[in-house]
């Protein structure tokens, strides 16, 4: 049986973070993670480039049953905390659409900082292990398939349950459940949307094309970029929405936004009666995709032979397309997992479980789950901050 002061599962962003914040305080660290390679998810993140915080993070980017929960943690090791972070490793990176810094270069820069921090504090990572057992005597002790250890504490940094490719899992769950701690419902989020296969086939020439939309769901509405995907929608826009969604429910999509579109039907409908009522359209929105829409709703003709109401009715469809999204991805695909273990079994201070003093569950295993845009590693590396500070 080898002794650490501080075992923590999973290899991770929160793990790696925390693994180096402790082990920085003298604290003899080991990170274990069943996986052939640590940060795997670092490494797909932001489309290659980890957009590895915002700068505008603040408590309302997070969805958690108790809102007010990540404040503390957050407020302690800020994106301009992580940013003097990567400074230091010189990393170059670049500032995108509001505040969501990415690597310029490659995600495995951040990675590599990661692994560079754990090794110079004389962290030990064994990967390739399976946790077999976890149970808690006088101390924690740990059965793998690799060797026993024993430790004062124990984090479980074992994320969520999207993409299980990477390594996802829900054993901080199961740990959870096993200690007695309570759980929140999971979810898979910032996700896409599957469409019924009726809608799919009129739409299905548009899959990988892009444009700008406002979408709304419930009283929840975003702007960004939408893609059409040969399953359904994607894009950071369905992405963001998906959290407000609930299954059976509607979205709203406004596929002209910021155009009164009855209006310049009218409009155009006395500068240009002979135009095809296709072509005005294309005007406003890629032709490929009014193309598709007219055909699916039935619109054609001279504009001048279409009345006013009948205009009406057309615009309406374009500014206020309604679908009921037949599912999401699910996990195969999410980039997050809502839910996960219960803030009130957590100190919001240091992470620790109120109920097993030594037991610290941090990152996406919490139910803290951040929008699309950097947040959820911004809230990785602060609660491993305030965890590492104190096992
Ligand atoms: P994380 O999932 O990073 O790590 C968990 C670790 O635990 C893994 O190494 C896993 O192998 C290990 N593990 C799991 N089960 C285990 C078991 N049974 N035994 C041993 N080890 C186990 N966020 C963001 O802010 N900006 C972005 O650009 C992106 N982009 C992005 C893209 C994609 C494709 C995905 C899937 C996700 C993102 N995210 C993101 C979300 C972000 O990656 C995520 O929130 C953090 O990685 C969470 O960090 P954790 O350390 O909590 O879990």
């Amino acid at each position: 049986m080898q002794h650490y002061d501080v075992i923590i599962i999973g290899a991770g962003a929160a793990g790696l973070f925390c693994a180096f914040t402790a082990a920085n305080r003298g604290r003899k660290v080991l990170v274990l993670d069943h996986a052939n390679k640590a940060g795997k998810k670092i490494l797909m993140s932001g489309g290659g480039y980890c957009n590895f915080t915002n700068l505008y993070t603040s408590p309302e980017n997070f969805f958690s049953k108790n809102p007010h929960f990540c404040k503390s943690a957050l407020s302690r090791y800020t994106p301009y905390d992580f940013l003097l972070l990567v400074e230091k490793h010189e990393i170059e990176w670049i500032e995108k659409e509001e505040g969501q810094l990415f690597c310029k270069h490659k995600s495995k820069d951040i990675l590599q900082m990661l692994l560079k921090e754990c090794d110079q504090s004389k962290v030990k990572i064994q990967l390739r292990t399976d946790i077999l057992d976890i149970r808690k005597l006088e101390e924690f002790y740990v059965k793998t398939n690799k060797g026993d250890f024993s430790s004062e504490s124990l984090v479980m940094a074992t994320g969520g349950l999207s993409i299980p490719t990477l390594g996802a899992t829900g054993f901080g769950y199961d740990i959870a459940k096993q200690f007695g701690l309570n759980m929140i419902k999971t979810r898979a989020s910032l996700v896409p949307f599957t469409i019924q296969p009726k809608l799919l086939e009129k739409i299905s020439e548009l899959s990988g094309v892009s444009l700008s939309v406002s979408v709304s769901s419930g009283n929840q509405s975003l702007t960004g970029n939408l893609l059409f995907t040969h399953r359904g929608i994607s894009g950071p826009v369905i992405l963001q929405i998906s959290n407000y969604w609930q299954p059976g429910g509607l979205i709203e999509i406004d596929l002209i936004p910021g155009v009164d579109v009855n209006q310049y039907l009218l409009d155009q409908k006395s500068a240009h009666p002979n135009k095809e009522i296709k072509n005005i359209l294309s005007e406003l929105i890629p032709k490929r995709v009014s193309q598709v829409y007219c055909e699916m709703w039935n619109i054609n003709g001279q504009i001048k032979t279409i009345n006013e109401k009948q205009l009406k009715a057309i615009a309406e469809k374009f500014n206020l397309w309604s679908i009921k999204p037949s599912g999401t991805e699910g996990y195969r695909t999410a980039e997050v997992t809502l839910g996960g273990v219960d803030t009130d079994e957590l100190s919001s201070k240091t992470l620790e479980s109120n109920k097993v003093p030594g037991l610290y569950f941090i990152g996406e295993v919490v139910d803290v789950t951040g929008q699309l845009g950097g947040f959820n590693f911004q809230w990785a590396w602060a609660s491993a901050n305030a965890s590492g500070q104190v096992v």
